[in-house]
């Protein structure tokens, strides 16, 4: 392109649109914006304005609006490279110098766009007519209609070979421009070029401004091995940096501030005919970093919608990376994942547009699917496969290109692995979507790996404890982790931005401390229903909170309420959190551990088995002094540690 946005944007962020108008139109100052009567239509009263922040100007009198180059553009006649060419000038801006390169470059893809216009005509006029009956009939088996078909410019390639180059010839196109648009098969073995799409139902893509640029063809012939053949690489098609369906598309997406991306153009056709017109398709190829960049331009998190099989999974990982690396704050993507065996397009005509937006409302943030991406790759029965894990998933947070984002994503990941590190409940990062996309076996395996891990979020059942354990003073009744329940759960009511943050780690979080439990249940179901008034719900709700406030603030461990403080940042306190939910999580495992392990020695001789054992649990007390600790972790850390010092079954051991 020859005027880059950031040029235009430099120019207009020079040149006042005051000043431009000013030349042509008396303006006056009237508040913020200028106003004048309008050049376009002869008024007594001014309806033209002018407003310099918003680099704009409405002219009530005639609808017209726009910026200074529309000004010119209106206003002069000129022609938009003779407006940018004035203003730059004026502006002092220096614009690219047309080389005769460039020149004769513009004039080839003129005339591409010219050919692919012609053979787009050329294709749907071959649908309708009578040789098109075989691939009407194939789309409206396939449930497009009529004019869904028109809308699309979806159109049909006969099998012979030189019905496209013979007509187009006909019009005076020469064989060489068709084959560089893409058109025919040429090549050196090749004596006589002939036409590229074949006995194919033609869906043309097109470019920002709904010019053909490319064509995308299935085939009729079911023993064809390729199923869809795309125009190659040409100098109007650069296939990385174009979605199918987008200039359509861009509006809903503003609209509704969602897009979607899935796989298919068949996908798009029948999601489009549903109702989700904000969706498009890469293609034929994995997204790419443009295609990401575009669909950036759309919607801060648009949503990659990927077939319910094999290949739509490993699509979906390969996009892990790529989201990853060009992830900034308050940008990133979501994962839905169609039922087993089934594309967007079997879904939305199998079971409806309702089907499918309860997929997309399952749609997983990135974070999550990194995770799971990384669990499911290898098993994790062992400490040396548990460590790979984190490796891996340290490799791929290394990507994120953004610092405060990558910041974020180490937390995250940190807060991750320390739920597991222990065999945490696999629920934290596994799916629980209704879509299972990752396979049976691996999360099972992890459930496996749970059994000997011990932490079982359900409430426990009381221990038949020793009577040496029961007098420790970790053990008899009290609750070591209240004070740290309490802290988490305070910290979320008094700041409930973070709340929404931890949902869902606050609902996985067991609580053993009964107003702690009671407190975090009021705060989901508040957060749940925030939307529904229900005054007197809402009232005695507020009072029954201020009371168990009241109580678990005196559980506080001395110095904690720090963090409760208006003026604790936000950031940090998250992380604090997450740390102390991983920590809590840890802690209750080891002690339901060393209960059963008391349970099981009872005062007799340990066998060696039984010692092992006890040496599995020290070791990973171990494991847990070398995470990294923020300042309320250090005491987390030490009660833990004293729980093991003084537990009986630790100086059996000994
Ligand atoms: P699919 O095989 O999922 O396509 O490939 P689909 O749209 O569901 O196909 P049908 O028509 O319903 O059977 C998804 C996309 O991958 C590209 C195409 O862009 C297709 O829309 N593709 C697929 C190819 O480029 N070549 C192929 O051989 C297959
Ligand atoms: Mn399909």
């Amino acid at each position: 392109m020859r005027f880059s946005p950031s040029l235009l944007d430099e120019i207009k962020a020079r040149l006042p649109v005051s000043q431009v108008v000013g030349r042509r139109v008396r303006l006056v100052k009237s508040g913020k914006e200028w106003k004048g009567l309008s050049p376009f239509n002869a008024e007594k009263t001014p309806s033209f304005f002018v407003n310099d922040q918003k680099q704009a100007w409405f002219d009530f009198s005639s609808g017209k609006n726009g910026n200074i180059f529309d000004f010119v553009i209106e206003s002069e006649g000129a022609s938009f490279p003779e407006a940018v060419e004035r203003l730059a000038a004026e502006a002092g801006v220096a614009l690219p110098t047309r080389s005769a390169d460039a020149e004769r470059q513009e004039k080839t893809r003129a005339g591409l766009v010219e050919v692919a216009q012609m053979a787009c005509a050329y294709f749907e006029a071959m649908l309708t007519g009578p040789q098109g009956r075989v691939a009407r009939e194939y789309l409206a088996k396939r449930g497009l209609t009529e004019a869904q078909r028109a809308e699309f410019r979806v159109g049909f390639a006969s099998a012979e070979r030189h019905a496209l180059r013979d007509h187009l010839a006909g019009k005076g196109v020469d064989i060489a421009t068709m084959i560089e648009a893409g058109l025919l098969v040429s090549g050196p073995d090749i004596p006589v070029a002939y036409d590229r799409f074949r006995n194919r139902v033609m869906f043309p893509i097109q470019d920002m401004r709904a010019r053909v640029v490319a064509f995308g063809g299935r085939t009729l012939d079911p023993e064809v091995s390729a199923k869809y053949l795309n125009s190659p690489e040409t100098q109007l098609f650069h296939k990385g940096s174009l979605l199918f369906n987008q200039h359509r598309a861009r509006k809903a997406a503003h609209e509704k501030g969602r897009v979607i991306a899935v796989e298919g153009y068949m996908d798009v056709i029948a999601m489009s005919g549903a109702g989700f017109t904000e969706t498009v398709a890469p293609l034929g190829t994995a997204l790419t970093e443009e295609q990401m960049t575009l669909l950036w331009r759309m919607a801060d998190e648009p949503i990659l919608c990927f077939d319910g099989d094999k290949a739509g999974q490993r699509a979906a990982f390969r996009a892990v990376d790529l989201a990853l690396s060009r992830l900034s704050p308050g940008k990133s993507v979501r994962f839905a994942f169609l039922p087993e065996g089934q594309d967007p397009d079997d879904l939305v005509r199998g079971s409806g547009g309702g089907a499918l937006e309860q997929v997309l409302e399952t749609a997983r943030p990135l974070s999550e699917v990194l995770w799971a991406r990384e669990i499911a790759a290898a098993p994790l029965d062992t400490p040396e496969q548990r460590a790979a894990l984190e490796r891996r998933l340290r490799e791929a947070v290394a990507r994120v290109g953004d610092s405060v984002a990558r910041r974020y994503y180490e937390a995250d990941i940190a807060a991750r692995l320390q739920r597991i590190a222990f065999g945490g409940s696999p629920s934290y990062g596994g799916y629980r979507g209704p879509a299972r996309p990752f396979g049976r076996e691996r999360s099972y395996r992890f459930r496996d790996w749970r059994a000997f891990g011990g932490f079982d979020p359900r409430p426990q059942a009381p221990a038949v404890a020793s009577p040496s354990l029961t007098s420790a003073p970790t053990f008899s009744g009290t609750n070591p982790g209240a004070a740290q329940e309490a802290l988490i759960v305070l910290a979320l009511d008094a700041r409930r931005d973070l709340l929404h943050e931890l949902t869902e780690e606050l609902s996985s979080l067991a609580i053993a401390d009964p107003p702690a439990r009671e407190l975090a249940q009021l705060l989901l179901d508040e957060h749940a229903f925030e939307n529904e008034s229900d005054a007197l719900g809402a009232h005695n709700r507020a009072i029954r909170i201020d009371a168990l406030r009241q109580r678990l603030r005196r559980k506080l461990r001395p110095g904690d309420d720090r963090f409760l403080a208006e003026t604790f940042p936000a950031t940090e306190l998250e992380a604090v959190l997450r740390q102390a939910m991983g920590l809590h999580d840890l802690s209750r495992a080891l002690r339901s551990q060393l209960r059963d392990a008391e349970r099981a020695l009872g005062g007799a001789e340990a066998t060696e088995a039984e010692v092992a054992w006890l040496a599995d649990i020290h070791s990973r007390v171990a494991a847990l002094h070398q995470m990294p600790a923020s300042s309320d972790s250090k005491e987390s850390e030490r009660s833990l540690d004293q729980v093991l010092a003084e537990a009986p079954v630790y100086k059996v051991l000994k």
